[in-house]
């Protein structure tokens, strides 16, 4: 193992952070690491908003979920898929709208991008020592979002990001066994039975110890909570209004 494997091996979620403020030279410093992701063709699809008014981050705190960590962070980002620079770029050149813009396929790319992005800060946060919580709460009334952060057409907030500096020291959360998640030069169903169970046993032990006992459910069956759980069925109507999934 490496320093960077290393590094990475120990990332655990932080929901609650001293107040020990994040640097603008440190800020900046991620923001570049997040900028040297590999992107599709260049085209660094994603815009980074830095929310550090008050009243705005307890406005996406209780629009997220009520997340105390929301407004308590020292710095809270939100993380936008952006093809609005696209179309301003393609703007330059011609006086028509773009002929192809928000379809499916440039929504992937926009997302893509705007994750890959955001995981290299994450890593370049911890490796500074602070640690970070990424926020899909904020899709929860993702309408209300972009129109606080007056987001563009062909703009969307895919998730926040609180940053700091840890006051907890959470366990590490156990993953799937890495035979659930490697196949072998074609997709193999059968191979993911056995390590399913295994990890099972493996979060539901972590689980109950890290809840004392409140919570002591399998992954599958937790899995089987969510796909029985309607979850933000406002996004395809959203992503349509913002100008994406056209095709
Ligand atoms: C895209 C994304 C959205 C997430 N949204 C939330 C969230 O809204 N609230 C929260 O407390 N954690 C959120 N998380 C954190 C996950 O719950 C966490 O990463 C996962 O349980 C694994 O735990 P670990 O990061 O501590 O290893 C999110 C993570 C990702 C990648």
């Amino acid at each position: 193992m490496n320093e960077v494997t290393a590094l990475l091996k120990k990332h655990t979620s932080i929901r609650k952070f001293t107040g020990q403020p994040v640097t603008d030279e440190q800020l900046h410093a991620i923001v570049e690491s997040a900028q040297c992701a590999s992107t599709s063709s260049n085209v660094q699809a994603y815009s980074i908003i830095r929310v550090a008014d008050e009243h705005m981050k307890q406005q996406l705190s209780v629009l997220s979920g009520n997340y105390s960590y929301v407004l308590e962070c020292p710095v809270f980002l939100v993380w936008c898929a952006d093809l609005f620079r696209l179309h301003q770029a393609h703007a330059l050149h011609e006086d028509a709208e773009p002929a192809y813009i928000g379809t499916t396929e440039h929504l992937i790319v926009a997302t893509v991008d705007t994750a890959l992005a955001a995981q290299n800060a994450a890593i370049a946060a911890e490796s500074m020592g602070l640690g970070i919580v990424y926020i899909g709460g904020i899709r929860n009334h993702i309408a209300e979002v972009a129109k606080l952060l007056q987001l563009p057409k062909y703009v969307y907030p895919v998730f926040g990001m609180c940053l700091g500096y840890p006051d907890q020291q959470p366990g590490l959360r156990p993953r799937l066994p890495l035979a659930a998640v490697l196949h072998e030069n074609t997709y193999d169903p059968e191979r993911m039975t056995r390590p399913m169970e295994e990890y099972d046993r493996i979060i539901q032990q972590y689980i109950t110890k890290r809840t004392g006992g409140k919570k002591t459910s399998t992954w599958s069956e937790d899995m089987t909570a969510k796909l029985k759980t309607p979850a933000r069925l406002h996004m395809k109507s959203f992503l349509e209004l913002q100008g994406f999934g056209t095709e």
